[in-house]
């Protein structure tokens, strides 16, 4: 069997530890693997049709999800499925899906004219980011109409969120499957180069990430979430993560590989024409207020 890896550029050039594990052990279980990057190819686009019997997604860019879009159209078998991974990558999207599926979130807002903030921001501190984002770029913090003042214009469309306090450490949830990991760290420009320190999943934070996958039809995912004054809430959602810091988690997500190869693995169908569960317009910050709201509106 034929896989491929849609694979990003890294900086710097070293292939990720993790996923060489995967690739080494896939090939011992007999799978034909190989890869590319398509920043650094040149691909007969008119012409590209699906050559493999899984291609496996772990590139985010615009490029790579185009060409995948174009084996999709084809029906090629593709892990994270392209229309889950495109849901995902666009945080505008993903932001009214997470809260549609029950999932404690941020209020967010989007528009073009950043004065329109100024009544948003006078209530409650904001965090702009761009809706294609990745490692923290194009962040801003914005805590009072001042701060929206002076704030640089955006080129791209940007999701705007009320800030969430924490403890100043993302708990960065990585999933494969039905199996949940945890680590926890700062956040920083360059904090995606470290493992951060093993986070306990309890049942709550458990139910929430695989509520993200379920929303999503995603199988290997990983989530940020913040520890806020109501419970922990999900910032952003990725399909594919680096798994930094989870010990002995390539022979899983190699299994997993296998598994979905095989036709072994049924995901999650999301259907984003589903009616919003919570149509009293309660908030919920925390995984049991979702199950109160769910109470009080049945
Ligand atoms: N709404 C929020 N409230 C508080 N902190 C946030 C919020 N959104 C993001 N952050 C912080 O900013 C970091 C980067 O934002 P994120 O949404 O994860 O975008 P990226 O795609 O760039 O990783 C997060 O890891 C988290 O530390
Ligand atoms: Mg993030």
């Amino acid at each position: 069997m034929q896989l491929y890896f849609m694979l990003v550029r890294r900086v710097p050039p070293v292939p990720s530890p993790v996923l060489l594990e995967v690739c080494d052990l896939l090939t011992g279980r007999g799978f034909d693997v190989s890869s590319g990057i398509a920043e650094e190819m040149l691909v007969r686009s008119d012409r590209l049709t699906p050559t493999h019997d899984l291609y496996i997604l772990k590139s985010h860019t615009e490029l790579s999800l185009s060409l995948a879009g174009i084996l999709h159209s084809q029906g090629a078998v593709m892990l994270n499925p392209y229309p889950s991974c495109i849901a995902t990558q666009d945080k505008i999207v993903a932001s009214r899906r997470l809260y549609a599926a029950g999932v404690p979130t941020p209020r967010c807002w989007v528009t073009n004219d950043l004065s329109l903030l100024e009544p948003v921001v006078a209530e409650r501190p904001l965090l702009i980011k761009p809706y294609r984002g990745h490692r923290g770029m194009g962040i801003h913090i914005v805590n009072d109409p001042t701060d929206l003042a002076v704030l640089p214009r955006h080129n791209v469309p940007v999701l705007i969120q009320e800030f969430i306090p924490g403890n100043g450490e993302d708990i960065k949830v990585y999933v494969v499957g039905d199996e949940v990991f945890a680590v926890s760290k700062p956040f920083s420009a360059d904090s995606f180069t470290r493992p951060g320190r093993p986070y306990p999943v309890s049942s709550a934070l458990r139910a929430i990430a695989l509520r993200c996958g379920k929303a999503f039809g995603l199988g290997l995912y990983g989530l940020d979430v913040i520890e806020g004054p109501n419970g922990p809430v999900v910032v952003d959602l990725n399909y594919f993560p680096g798994y930094k810091g989870v010990p002995d988690v390539a022979p899983l997500i190699a299994q997993y590989i296998e598994d979905y190869a095989n036709g072994r693995v049924a995901l999650h169908s999301p259907d984003p024409l589903a009616a919003p569960f919570f149509t009293n317009g309660c908030y919920p910050t925390a995984l049991e207020d979702f199950t109160e709201t769910r109470k009080a509106i049945s």
